[in-house]
């Protein structure tokens, strides 16, 4: 839930996404038509992590509202419960890549400080990032999603928790959302336990 004392991280976060809206730190500034800074609840406990935003995307200015993001609401809300008001939702890149291609490793660089600010503000206690790009500039690894996801990584004074990403799962099928599924509920899992480690203390 927002209240009065998240305003100040609301406004920081509306700043940051104020100067991010006329980025030219890369190349992808050229071809976008918007930049998808990120969008939820700045005051959530669970962040989600993906790769650069795709053509709706980019027409909308908001992150995963195409095929891939439908897919991902799906999976979050049986799995855990949560819609959009309940988690905080950015990408690796704020803008598109050409044709949907990865995104180069001086764009990830160039961007970084974006995100990094995100997290530091909404300071999620779960990050989930979702697929390689966001694995594995968080997790400072070169090591690949296959090998990193089913298991959380500590994270900021919490846990990270990778899993792949949705448009892997819309192509790879029934496996691979099993494994989404199994990752998302290790998510809840470790956020009710930190919520419920709070509570006793307070
Ligand atoms: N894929 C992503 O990684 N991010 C989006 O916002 C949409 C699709």
């Amino acid at each position: 839930m927002q209240t009065g004392r998240d305003a100040p991280k609301v406004g920081a976060l509306a700043e940051i996404a104020k100067v991010a809206s006329t980025c030219t730190l890369c190349r992808l500034a050229n071809g976008r038509t918007n930049v998808v800074f990120g969008m939820g609840n700045p005051a959530a406990d669970l962040m989600f992590v993906g790769e650069g935003p795709g053509e709706q995307e980019d027409r909308q200015g908001l992150p995963f509202v195409g095929r891939s993001g439908q897919l991902l609401d799906r999976l979050v809300l049986e799995e855990m419960g949560l819609t959009r008001q309940d988690f905080y939702i950015a990408n690796t890149v704020k803008c598109r890549p050409p044709g949907n291609r990865d995104p180069l490793p001086d764009e990830i660089e160039a961007c970084s400080p974006y995100l990094e600010k995100q997290l530091e503000l909404v300071n999620p206690r779960v990050v989930v990032t979702l697929g390689n790009f966001a694995t594995k500039l968080l997790l400072a690894t070169t090591d690949g999603i296959s090998r990193l996801r089913g298991r959380a990584y500590p994270y900021r004074g919490g846990q990270l928790v990778p899993t792949f990403h949705p448009a892997a799962a819309l192509r790879g099928g029934g496996q691979v959302v099993a494994q989404m599924r199994a990752d998302l509920v290790r998510a809840k899992e470790i956020l009710g336990a930190a919520r419920s480690g709070r509570a006793q203390k307070s």
